[in-house]
């Protein structure tokens, strides 16, 4: 079971890029532009509603991606005191690392994004990053912990997911840093699907009811304390940028139908399940016509 583990993260160092790596433009050209604004509108002409939109979005990514990586340290540390046969040996320890490791970095590669897509020093200060955080500093097992936050992180990154598709399908030679970017992201981010799906697989079958309880409690209180965040994100944003992003954004609508449909799929009934196992043919033709893609995770 824990060669699993192992054989997911074999070729972490190879399958990756560190943000350094990426050829970053000096400012977003019109081309760009316009390639940002097709993504989200489905035409060219809405720059300034398009950079308001992946400014807010990729800086709140950012936010939950710097929480995943504060939480998977505290429940590496924890483990030390559990005696549990999955954290045994090297391969949780391993795979956590990278895990945590790479969303952080990913969390440098968006910050950096946001800057040169917008041209702005975006921060948004009342993020809530200790309440998130607190949920996990109780006394429940660290797989309880663990268990509840690949739950949560698993449904932004399928919505990722399916984003990164969507540029790869109208981009396919990533002539546009977006497309770049993306693709760089989904490399670290197809580790992180099998890693949930790990969770999914041996971890959350081996809690005791208790402790699925708990890990559902913390899970509830995560969501709603990162929609709250996104709300917060969306009313800043709109106020910073004085404009109305939503508006014809059909990426926007598209990831909020996409949110709550994998939400839902993946942990709305009395059991976990993997999102490309539960979609019935109305989603997919949703992700067919806005990705191109059959499938979330391929
Ligand atoms: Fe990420
Ligand atoms: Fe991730």
């Amino acid at each position: 079971m824990r060669s699993k583990l192992s054989l997911i993260h074999e070729n972490a160092h190879l399958n990756t890029f560190h943000p350094n790596q990426l050829n970053w433009p000096k400012v977003s050209g019109t081309e760009e532009l316009d390639f940002v604004s097709m993504m989200a509108f489905g035409e060219t002409r809405h720059h300034e509603k398009a950079i308001a939109y992946l400014t807010k979005e990729f800086a709140q990514l950012a936010e939950i991606e710097r929480h995943v990586s504060a939480v998977m340290a505290i429940v590496m540390a924890e483990l030390q005191a559990d005696g549990h046969p999955l954290a045994e040996g090297f391969e949780l320890h391993n795979a956590l690392s990278n895990f945590a490791a790479e969303e952080l970095n990913h969390a440098n590669m968006f910050y950096r994004y946001v800057r040169l897509l917008s041209g702005r020093d975006f921060r948004y200060p009342d993020n809530l990053f200790t309440e998130r955080v607190g949920l996990y500093e109780g006394s429940d097992s660290p797989l309880v912990k663990l268990a509840a936050l690949c739950c949560s992180a698993y449904i932004g990154e399928s919505v990722i997911t399916v984003f990164e598709h969507r540029t790869q399908a109208y981009d396919p030679e990533r002539k546009f840093f977006l497309s770049q970017m993306l693709y760089a992201h989904g490399l670290d981010e197809a580790r992180h699907i099998k890693t949930d799906h790990y969770v999914f697989d041996y971890v959350i079958p081996s809690l005791s009811v208790q402790e699925t309880r708990r890990m559902r409690q913390i899970l509830d209180a995560t969501e709603t304390l990162n929609t709250e965040l996104a709300g917060r994100f969306e009313r800043f944003t709109k106020a910073q940028f004085g404009i109305d992003y939503t508006e014809g954004n059909l990426g926007h609508s598209t990831q909020l139908l996409l949110t709550r449909m994998f939400r839902q799929k993946v942990f709305g009934g009395s059991e976990i399940h993997k999102v490309d196992e539960v979609l019935n043919e109305a989603d997919r033709e949703l992700i067919q016509a806005f990705a191109h893609a059959q499938v979330v995770h391929p």
